[in-house]
């Protein structure tokens, strides 16, 4: 019989017919072997960042040279050109997400590419000065050709629209906290709106026309900061006798008060929450302190319980265990339990020569606690219902109140009652402050029957304890 064979997720390059635009770009590529950039390569996030500074300065470059009417076509123009068909290239070799997923076909790539951000590229990288320059330098002279190649510079603030998209690109791959990319984005968007408006300032011609191009720059700048931060030192004003002016200026001032709100109202939370992590737990120890104020607890447990908090802090870099990882899908909380026990994992000798299988399935049981020093972890004679693996600091056994041995890190322990069905044969308790994982009688017994060798090893330590305890506490003969 033939086994039949059922594809749930058909990929999505399957779907689509061959691209009939521009094959041949695809042949070239792949004849110079020229690599398809993957998805999450460092390179597209260099690429992103570097887009997005190249979009800044282009912007404010080539807005001031369009509002001065500096048309020139040198070394910057030629930088910036040389860049923008660089991003092309790069963009018709970059793997790219659609919606869930990962395009890494050419064909299909350099498709996409086409039908989306291409027009808008292409407009802003190409040199249209130059190129008529080249093959019709006689039609430069005239004037109507002069000015819709002076609208032309436009093209190169296209781009501009690209750079909410790349933002949230740099964002997703790189691990950046998103309060300091939030403040990125703001001030970005500042800078070009602050650059705009002095732009606008000096289109409407209210600084001295007599200045150089740079002088009228800086002096439309520092009305605009002065106006929009809502400063106004008033040496540079409007004209009163100009109502486009007073109107400019009545909209900057409206900006700058939107501005100003926005700042108070969002850069200062992104501040105080740029370590969400420091900011919770200094708000859970408050809430606990409050707690521990009104229910009268004496200072010395008071101070006990910080100094837990704090060792938390010191140790895992947060006020509460469990909470992130319950709303974690299984798959999930299983990796990074795997990574964050992987520590006792190594340390503890039981575990050493488990099997993968074995070392998964203990790592889901396996729960953190931490006790304080004197603590009792476990208290001679009661029931047992479960046993320990002591993963940072020391412990000592106490056996009718004198200590038989140390316990450091690595080691098990609370097994004997378990495996006997007894009561616990000696008190453990803590030294100073220590990490231990615990597991519970039941997961402990179906450990046992489900891994012999697991079950012979624990087994050989609890008879050793009893060896020692015994020879330890025997009484000397009179
Ligand atoms: P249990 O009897 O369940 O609880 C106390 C634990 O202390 C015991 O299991 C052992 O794991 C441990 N223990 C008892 N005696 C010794 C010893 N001499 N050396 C190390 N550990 C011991």
């Amino acid at each position: 019989m033939q086994a039949e064979t059922i594809t749930f997720h058909q990929p999505l390059t399957d779907n689509i017919p061959e691209p009939t635009l521009f094959p041949e770009l695809s042949d070239i590529m792949s004849k110079f072997s020229i690599p398809v950039i993957p998805y999450d390569s460092k390179f597209r996030v260099f690429w992103n960042v570097f887009i997005v500074l190249s979009i800044l300065a282009a912007t404010i470059i080539f807005s001031y040279r369009m509002v001065h009417g500096e048309d020139k076509t040198d070394f910057i123009y030629v930088l910036f050109t040389v860049i923008f068909s660089l991003d092309i290239f790069v963009n018709l070799n970059l793997s790219v997400k659609k919606k869930l997923d990962v395009i890494s076909d050419r064909p299909t790539i350099i498709k996409t590419y086409l039908r989306s951000w291409f027009i808008f590229d292409f407009l802003a990288a190409f040199p249209f000065p130059i190129f008529i320059g080249l093959f019709r330098p006689e039609t430069l002279h005239n004037p109507v050709v002069a000015n819709i190649l002076a609208s032309f510079w436009f093209f190169r603030l296209l781009k501009l629209t690209k750079a909410s998209g790349t933002f949230r690109e740099i964002q997703t791959a790189l691990n950046i906290n998103p309060g300091v990319m939030r403040l990125s984005v703001f001030a970005f968007w500042f800078i070009q709106m602050v650059h705009f408006i002095a732009l606008g300032w000096i289109m409407i011609g209210a600084v001295e026309q007599n200045r150089s191009h740079m002088d009228q720059y800086i002096r439309a700048l520092y009305w605009t900061v002065t106006t929009v931060a809502t400063i106004g030192y008033g040496d540079y004003y409007p004209n009163h006798e100009k109502n486009v002016e007073i109107i400019f200026t009545i909209v900057a001032q409206i900006f700058g008060v939107g501005m100003y709100g926005y700042i108070i109202g969002n850069v200062s939370g992104l501040i105080a929450n740029l370590d969400v992590a420091k900011a919770n737990f200094l708000k859970k120890l408050e809430e606990v302190n409050d707690y521990m104020r009104t229910k009268s607890v004496p200072a010395p447990l008071q101070q006990k319980v910080r100094n837990y908090y704090n060792y938390l802090w010191e140790t895992q870099k947060s006020a509460a265990t469990g909470s992130v990882m319950e709303e974690l899908p299984y798959t999930l909380a299983m990796e990074i339990s795997l990574f964050m026990n992987r520590g006792i994992l190594e340390k503890v000798s039981l575990f050493r020569n488990a099997n993968d299988i074995f070392i998964r399935e203990i790592t889901q049981l396996l729960k953190p606690m931490v006790f304080l020093p004197n603590d009792y972890i476990i208290r001679q004679g009661e029931f047992g219902d479960c046993m320990y693996f002591l993963s940072v600091g020391d412990v000592e056994v106490v056996v009718n109140n004198n200590i038989v041995a140390h316990l450091g890190t690595g080691s098990p322990f609370g097994e004997t009652a378990l495996i006997q069905g007894e009561k616990r044969t000696a008190s453990i308790r803590a030294v100073s402050y220590c990490d231990v994982y615990k597991l519970e009688k039941s997961d402990f017994d179906v450990l046992r029957s489900k891994y012999p060798e697991f079950d012979t090893q624990v087994k050989q330590v609890a008879e050793a304890n009893m060896r020692d305890t015994q020879a330890k506490t025997k009484q000397p003969k009179e």
